[in-house]
């Protein structure tokens, strides 16, 4: 299949495109390198991912309607997978108006170019975020009208534009919610990549609350296996949780860390931001009925990863801002 991949030099993103052109399909992305974290990790990316595996890419912006749309006419894409977004939690209080211009503004874009243009395919990256405070484990069919934050509402709203598309004009969609991915190069503003450079820097570990929250972390290659499974579907519309459907206590990763580095964290505690959840758990049913899928990579496999990559790439990764 010709499959465009949009944040491809992103954690997820870069991962996908890989290994959609490991399975044989031709692959385009776009990214605009946004500066929202340290853009070294995602010139690593390239490097390492993107260029030995020949993902051809631009530099453009999703958030510009007419790159958009000469992108997709000029490809004709079988299948659009959206990943690119701006996408931390508690920074989207500092500027919502990024978040829903790249979030809603840029899927609504390519849903308008893959209207147009006859793409009858599209997957749309969202997240665990949007359940809240529900209860758990989440599930797909619960509502999701107790949000948290801005980033949220966003995801929300591109899940509301993908219904609409998909009804309209019988766009395919799939959505994702995904679980606290992590995994090699990952992103600087979340809580493993950071943990395991404090640890092992010996720096300060900043931890928000008592640590006793619990994420469904889920590692980078599951979900990329995830997403690439669902390319070729047919489902109209419908909404896949991808999760680990195994939570853990921050604490518990902090320890993990301490004992593949050999060094125990110093850490400063403070506020447990509102924007937070105190805990995260997915119900994959779903997705191990229509994908056959499973996360394989468990916590300790996971977080060796991370902590073998930091060990690898320490020289720059140790500069990298957080
Ligand atoms: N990592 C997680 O734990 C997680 C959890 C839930 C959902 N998600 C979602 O998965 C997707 C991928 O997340 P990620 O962790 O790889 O994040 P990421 O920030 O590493 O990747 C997103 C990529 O999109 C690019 N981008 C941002 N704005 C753009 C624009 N206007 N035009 C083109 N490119 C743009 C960025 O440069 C970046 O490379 C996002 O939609 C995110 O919201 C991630």
């Amino acid at each position: 299949m010709k499959i465009l991949v949009t944040g491809c030099a992103g954690f997820i993103g870069s991962r996908v495109s890989t290994l959609l052109i490991e399975q044989g399909h031709e692959v385009r992305g776009i990214d605009n390198l946004s500066d929202a974290y340290d853009v070294r990790m995602k010139d690593w990316r390239v490097e390492n991912l993107l260029t030995p595996n020949s993902v051809e890419w631009v530099n453009g912006d999703i958030t510009d309607r007419d790159s958009v749309s000469s992108l997709i006419e000029n490809f004709k894409p079988d299948a659009v997978i959206n990943l690119a977004a701006s996408a931390g939690v508690r920074q989207s209080i500092d500027n919502p108006w990024v978040y829903y211009e790249t979030n809603v503004t840029g899927t609504l874009n390519l849903l308008e170019a893959c209207k147009d243009a006859g793409v009858s395919r599209f997957l749309l990256a969202s997240t665990s975020s949007v359940y809240g405070k529900n209860k758990m484990p989440f599930s797909e069919d619960a509502e999701i009208d107790s949000l948290l934050s801005p980033y949220a509402s966003s995801k929300k709203a591109a899940e509301d534009l993908c219904r609409l598309y998909n009804y309209l004009f019988d766009i395919d969609v799939t959505v994702f919610r995904f679980f606290t991915v992590y995994g090699p190069s990952g992103r600087p503003d979340m809580s493993l990549f950071r943990f395991v450079r404090w640890i092992v820097e010996g720096e300060p570990l900043q931890l928000n609350g008592d640590g006793t929250q619990q994420r469904d972390f889920t590692h980078v290659d599951d979900v990329a296996r995830g997403v690439v499974a669902a390319v070729n579907r047919s489902p109209g519309y419908e909404t896949i949780n991808l999760g680990s459907d195994s939570p853990v206590e921050l604490n518990a990763v902090i320890d993990e860390i301490e004992s593949l580095v050999g060094k125990t964290a110093d850490i400063e505690h403070h506020p447990f931001p509102a924007t937070d959840v105190m805990a995260t758990w997915a119900n994959i049913s779903r997705a191990r009925e229509l994908l056959d899928w499973e996360p394989r990579v468990d916590l300790k496999q996971g977080v060796a990863s991370v902590v073998d990559w930091y060990m690898e790439n320490r020289d720059w990764a140790k500069e990298i801002s957080l």
